[in-house]
């Protein structure tokens, strides 16, 4: 057993918004299990992390019901047991209108976004029980309430990522189990700058351009806004807030 604060599990932990959550959360003292499928951004994000607890690094695919269950078990075999999960991986697959949209894409958004809550979920929270509580956080998006025109699958997915959040955090607030999750609009990573190439694929700067305009602030989200947003949720919420999507927009949603 670890003498460090907890022991965390955070998904799409290569990426913008996940390796500063892996670093946020060693900073803490914490355990961290740092899960992505890129095997190269996730030891650069796991060699930038430092803390007093043990920040392991695991290739897996979130969407997978193997690696769940067997990076779930591994964390409570190597810490004894697990505190939080952040689900933070996610894709935004093709940009196409709804009557133009394929299939495949339709399937692989909701299993990278929707069905990977759903596992993580389904193998983390058992856990949580057994060890007296926990938090689990989720990402959602500002599409998790608004619809984005060529976005159809990447919408319906966080809808869903909001709706599992709702349900679980229902399901167990008398297990001491809080279930919550954040909300950002356009984040300045890979996935912000593959959006903004989406939107104006000649000019790329014109497309982020249309991003920062839907902000308030006049400005996307920086990925340790958004990580801070969810590692309050994960460590430091009280335990009265519980079934919550935060936004993280600049106000966008306040409009
Ligand atoms: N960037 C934005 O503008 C934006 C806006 C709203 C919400 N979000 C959400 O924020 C989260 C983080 O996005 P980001 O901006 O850091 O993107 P990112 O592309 O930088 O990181 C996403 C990470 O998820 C990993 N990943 C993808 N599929 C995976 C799988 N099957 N298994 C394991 N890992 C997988 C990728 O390898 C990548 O490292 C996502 O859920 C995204 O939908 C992002």
């Amino acid at each position: 057993m670890s003498n460090a604060v907890g022991s965390y599990i955070i998904t799409g932990a290569a990426g913008g918004v996940g390796a500063a959550a892996v670093r946020q959360v060693a900073e803490r003292g914490a355990n961290v299990m740092a899960i992505d499928l890129d095997a190269g951004l996730l030891s650069r994000a796991v060699e930038a992390a430092s803390g007093n607890g043990e920040v392991v690094a695991r290739v897996a695919d979130v969407s997978s019901e193997d690696d769940v269950r067997a990076y779930v078990a591994e964390a409570v075999r190597l810490w004894g047991r697990v505190d939080g999960v952040f689900n933070v991986a996610g894709i935004e697959g093709e940009f196409a209108p709804s009557g133009n949209a394929s299939t495949e894409n339709y399937d692989r958004v909701m299993r990278v976004n929707a069905r990977s809550v759903f596992l993580n979920l389904k193998f983390a929270i058992p856990v949580l029980v057994d060890g007296g509580g926990g938090a689990i956080v989720s990402t959602g998006s500002h599409l998790a309430w608004h619809g984005a025109a060529t976005l159809g699958a990447y919408c319906a997915s966080k809808h869903a990522v909001m709706g599992m959040t709702r349900a679980a955090a229902l399901e167990y607030a008398t297990s001491g189990i809080r279930v919550n999750c954040v909300c950002p609009s356009a984040v300045d990573t890979a996935m912000g700058q593959r959006v903004s190439e989406a939107i104006n694929p000649e000019a790329p700067d014109l497309g982020r351009q249309v991003l920062i305009d839907q902000a308030p602030n006049e400005r996307l989200a920086r990925p340790d806004e958004v990580a801070a947003a969810g590692v309050w949720l994960l460590l430091d919420a009280p335990h009265h807030i519980n079934g919550i999507l935060i936004p993280v927009d600049g106000g966008q949603a306040a409009a």
